[in-house]
């Protein structure tokens, strides 16, 4: 008797994903990760980095050379940015107003990094204030922000004010733009921004597994003359200059599907126009807004901060939000998600992002979670939510 498993074929379930990532990934994508394999130093290959290159450039909005998709999901390159550019004795500055700036402390302690902090409540943004006051106390080298706090819902407003900050006192600056790039208005060089990462799997709608990096020259001039090598050696950008700088010599073998399958995902936000990008995002993520809104339901961040691509939507008082969320995966192969660290419990996290951005998916989504909750006992008015939620969209 054989004693290998017998396993089906796969057969997973059709979800329609408005969590907080991975987002619908668009057919097109998917048909591009399924064509042949070449070697990651086939000439045809180099070809195809270069075009990734230049079209993560567009769509972070930068000339930065030194803009390349890093093999693994976002954290690769979040600690591909913290790694590099923090070096043992350097002080970083870290917000502590949501689940990602925590990461951010751990990933440049790990470098050999000091941390301090600038403070405000998780499902609020950082107040200019607040960081030139922490500036002014520590000196930081490195200053570290989250542009779209998956966690909380939360927009970073202010971008050029907090860059100028870090620029008075000489230091570096390190964006989170995970659950923005590509949704949310990001203007890297404008916003005088030295090093920006991000992930595929949120408003780019592709599968995750190569994940955008971009940093300046000053940024890479001081990755490029550290005292001692970054403590990776996977994610050394001075190895990795190797393979995408000029000489294209093999550091490792890079992930070809999934390289391919952002090409599909960037040609797709360069065939939109990245404004355009933005704006859709706004007005279908708003339509949503007005429709949970119409439906008696709250939101957890104030306009002037509302993040579109991730809305943190306040659970109504007696409703359990696991059973919702349980209940909507289940009935409706809908996937939406809860809160995490200080806002476990109170809020629903829903993204619109990218592909999942689309008018069928809000109608969708106000409908199906208005059954959820009466399920559970709420009063929602479903009806009013799909009527605002029209009247925003035809605006
Ligand atoms: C703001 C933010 N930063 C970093 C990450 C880490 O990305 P990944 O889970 O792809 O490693 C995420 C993932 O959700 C995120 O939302």
């Amino acid at each position: 008797m054989s004693d290998a498993p017998v396993v089906d074929e796969l057969t997973p379930p059709e979800r329609t994903l408005m969590g907080p990532g991975p987002s619908d990934v668009n057919p097109r994508v998917l048909r591009a990760m399924s064509t042949p394999l070449v070697g990651h130093l086939d000439p045809s290959f180099i070809e195809i980095m270069n075009e990734v290159q230049e079209l993560l450039r567009y769509t972070f909005r930068t000339d930065n050379q030194w803009t390349i998709p890093i093999s693994g999901t976002g954290s690769a390159s979040m600690e591909a940015a913290i790694g590099n550019l923090v070096e043992p004795g350097d002080t970083m500055l870290v917000p502590t107003n949501g689940y990602f700036g925590g990461r951010m402390e751990s990933m440049a302690e790990r470098a050999g990094g000091e941390v301090v902090h600038v403070d405000a409540p998780w499902g609020e943004p950082l107040d200019p204030a607040d960081v030139r006051a922490a500036f002014d106390e520590h000196q930081p080298d490195v200053f570290g922000f989250v542009h779209a706090e998956t966690s909380t819902g939360v927009r970073q407003p202010d971008v050029p004010e907090l860059t100028r900050i870090a620029r008075e006192h000489d230091a570096y600056v390190i964006a989170d733009a995970v659950t923005s790039l590509g949704g949310v208005e990001l203007r890297v060089d404008e916003w005088g921004i030295d090093v920006a990462y991000s992930g595929p799997q949120k408003c780019l709608s592709c599968p995750p597994g190569a994940s955008p990096l971009t940093l300046n020259d000053r940024a890479m001039e001081k990755v490029l003359n550290r005292e001692e090598p970054a403590r990776s050696w996977y994610l050394d950008l001075s190895l990795l200059e190797g393979y995408w700088g000029d000489d294209r010599s093999y550091h490792h073998t890079a992930p070809i599907t999934n390289v391919y399958a952002l090409r599909e995902a960037l040609r797709l936000v360069a065939e939109e126009g990245i404004e355009e990008r933005w704006d859709r995002h706004l007005h279908v993520a708003g339509a949503l807004k007005a429709g949970v809104e119409a439906m008696g339901l709250e939101m957890n961040a104030p306009d002037e901060y509302w993040l579109p691509s991730l809305n943190a939507v306040r659970v109504p008082d007696g409703v359990d939000d696991g059973e919702v969320i349980g209940y909507l995966l289940e009935e409706y192969d809908l996937e939406i998600a809860g809160g995490l660290g200080d806002l476990a419990g109170e809020i629903f996290r829903i993204g619109c992002m990218g592909h999942s951005a689309r008018p069928k998916n809000v109608n969708y989504l106000l409908s199906t979670l208005g059954d959820a909750l009466d399920a559970q006992g709420a009063t929602v008015d479903v009806d009013a939510g799909i009527a605002a939620m029209g009247e925003r969209l035809a605006d």
